[in-house]
């Protein structure tokens, strides 16, 4: 007895190391898996070990008594059949009652779970774990924060103008399709948005009105204020491709909405003044 039981313990020993010498890594579902296995090994050498004590501590038939164990799992069992352990404290008897089986079978799914919850998050990497969730996120807002310090990140919004150069207007774009596109439709021609392209704005055109309406968005009517997603120099990086997409004209656009866009004529002196 003693012999096994000193067995068990030197195999749990010499395998536990093993299993954590691999390291864990998401990139490596191998080694995900090779830590599983060893670690259901072992789980099943011990059971293997623990039944096979009991059984001999015990002394009975094996067979009879692996068919009592399945069977107490998965029949209910008949009420106050239980042995009675031969204890009685002011006439309360202690009975032997088994483990009811629906707890058996909570067991048995926590151990399912436990194994898709280890193939999903460890081995097939298909949900993220919060970490890597966290990760992710700072990578985004560090790259957010590069956008903002390379770009200068504010503008002197009183002397906008709209961008033509092929870099702000290619950032523009893609952050229009990123985030826009769903309501005003990739070529800006209007889903639920209106047209974009066309000389007809609901809240004005040209690149201070366009600046405006992205920034603060017209809520209640279904367009969100963009303020505290970009930078003003986003803002202005999308405003300027959504100019630059007028007169494009895109198949399937929506028919203009609100009133015909005539720029005002800036002179010189009035431009100055406004700087
Ligand atoms: C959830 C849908 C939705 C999204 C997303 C959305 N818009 Fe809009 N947008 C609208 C609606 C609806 C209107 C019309 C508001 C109105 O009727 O006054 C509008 C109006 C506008 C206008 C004014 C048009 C005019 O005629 O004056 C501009 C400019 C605009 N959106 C740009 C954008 C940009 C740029 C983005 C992405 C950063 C964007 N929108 C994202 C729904 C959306």
């Amino acid at each position: 007895m003693k012999k096994i039981l000193l067995s068990c313990v030197s195999v749990v020993f010499a395998v536990l190391p093993l299993a954590a010498q691999v390291p864990v890594t998401k990139t490596d579902p191998e080694t995900e898996l090779a830590m599983i296995f060893t670690i259901s090994f072992i789980i099943f050498v011990i059971a293997t070990l623990m039944y096979i004590i009991g059984v001999m501590n015990a002394n009975v038939d094996p067979i009879a008594d692996l068919y009592f164990r399945i069977k107490n799992y998965i029949v209910p069992p008949p009420s106050e059949v239980a042995p009675d352990v031969g204890h009685i404290y002011d006439d309360i008897r202690e009975l032997d009652n088994r483990i009811p089986p629906w707890f058996n079978y909570l067991f048995g799914i926590t151990v399912i779970f436990a194994f898709v919850y280890m193939t999903d998050y460890h081995v097939l990497g298909i949900s993220k774990l919060s970490t890597d969730e966290y990760l992710e996120e700072v990578v985004a807002a560090n790259l957010q924060k590069k956008i903002m310090l390379a770009s200068g990140g504010s503008i002197n919004e009183n002397a906008l103008v709209a961008l033509k150069d092929a870099e702000s207007l290619k950032e523009g774009g893609e952050t229009f399709q990123k985030f826009c596109i769903s309501c005003h439709g990739p070529q800006a021609g209007g889903i639920v948005g209106p047209n974009l392209t066309d000389e007809y704005w609901i809240h004005g055109g040209g690149i201070k009105n366009v600046y405006n309406t992205i920034k603060k968005g017209v809520p209640g009517k279904g367009m969100i204020s963009w303020e505290l997603v970009f930078s003003q120099k986003q803002i202005q990086n999308i405003g300027s491709y959504v100019l630059s997409l007028q007169g494009s004209n895109p198949i399937g656009g929506k028919s203009p909405e609100g009133q015909k866009y005539i720029e005002p004529v800036v002179t010189v002196k009035d431009s100055a003044k406004t700087l």
